[in-house]
């Protein structure tokens, strides 16, 4: 038997629906701009998320290095929530790429108007770096894929542009906070200058992630995009599959959300977990173990051996991430193998 992979939401393969989809996809050279596939999805998320314009990377992470190049200069400070992706997952991009560092704020993944405006750098004396932007993850990955409360996100956005500071939106999962809330991603994205969202995460696309905003920053993204080697050719086969996820992967994302609440709700019955499970909002559940627990490393290896995969955050934090390709009743078994390693 297959083991069930909740290591992440990225690890969904394409199913003979998307893969027709693939086949059949008009192509053309993306550099040219002359992908058919290409520029119908970007059209589209753009509309989706009501920006004028919305441009194709490979990755999330390509599409954040070039917003922080876009929206900073080497040297400028950015405020984010502690252990953002840009901080934790991108290989030091961030810091290569853009030249900018970080000032974690908040706690859970959330931070307030306060919070933000006591990290914002004095402009008055050149021994501080210029803070010029504010990043919003949202959902937040390591903090469990919690959703950045909509109004909070008004009033931060607001207060950073009274400040001169541009604000971005990491939605990776994105499609997830909508699905949660039911609110449109076009009003999630509308305080931000540039927005971007995976279509290779819950949605399930093999690859791809959009970044929308104003023409006058996704033009000059596509030069970034390049400088990046992120300048693809026939991409309109991945594309397809990414407007195929579309189609049909969004409605069910509440699914995986029911999925990891059910995780959550079991494991947090036990003396060796440390979760809220009511903290659980989308697909992502992140908890700690308590002493009498093994480290997350063991568990890890033993949840293996027994055909689950999962990941360790650090070596007393899990996490585990529920998709298209871990159906409900595969996850209640995860949950009865890993209750079963922890009581062992
Ligand atoms: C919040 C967030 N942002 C960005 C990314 C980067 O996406 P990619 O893996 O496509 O580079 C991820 C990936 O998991 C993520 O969780």
């Amino acid at each position: 038997m297959s083991p069930i992979d909740l290591r992440s939401d990225t690890v969904t393969r394409p199913g003979a629906a998307m893969r027709a989809a693939i086949a059949a996809a008009p192509v053309g050279d993306d550099q040219y701009g002359d992908d058919p596939s290409v520029n119908r999805l970007q059209a589209r998320i753009a509309e989706c998320l009501g920006k004028p314009a919305a441009l194709w990377f490979a990755t999330g992470t390509q599409a954040n290095q070039v917003a922080l190049r876009l929206l900073t200069r080497p040297g400028d400070d950015v405020i984010v929530a502690r252990e953002a992706h840009s901080v934790w997952h991108e290989a030091g991009g961030s810091a290569a790429n853009g030249g900018v560092h970080f000032t974690e704020i908040g706690e859970r993944g959330v931070f307030s108007v306060e919070q933000m405006r006591g990290a914002i750098k004095p402009r008055n004396l050149d021994i501080f770096a210029p803070t010029s932007l504010v990043q919003i993850e949202n959902t937040h990955n390591r903090m469990g894929g919690v959703i950045f409360p909509q109004s909070q996100v008004v009033d931060i956005c607001a207060a950073a542009r009274a400040h001169g500071l541009a604000c971005y939106l990491d939605g990776a999962r994105l499609w997830n906070v909508s699905a949660a809330t039911g609110l449109p991603v076009a009003e999630l994205a509308a305080p931000f200058d540039l927005v971007m969202v995976s279509m290779s995460k819950g949605l399930g696309a093999p690859a791809g992630s959009l970044l929308a905003g104003p023409r006058e920053l996704i033009g000059p993204a596509v030069r970034h995009r390049r400088m990046l080697g992120g300048a693809m050719r026939q991409a309109g086969l991945l594309a397809a599959g990414a407007e195929y996820a579309l189609d049909h992967h969004l409605a069910r994302l509440v699914d995986d959300h029911a999925s990891a609440r059910m995780l959550g709700e079991r494991l947090a019955a036990s003396c060796k977990v440390v979760l809220d499970a009511s903290s659980i909002q989308t697909n992502i559940v992140v908890f700690g173990l308590s002493a009498g627990a093994p480290p997350a490393g063991d568990l890890v290896m033993r949840a293996r051996e027994r055909g689950v995969l999962i990941n360790a955050l650090n070596p007393r934090t899990i996490r585990l991430v529920t998709h298209l390709d871990a159906p409900y009743e595969a996850c209640e078994r995860a949950a009865t193998l890993l209750l079963e390693i922890l009581e062992d």
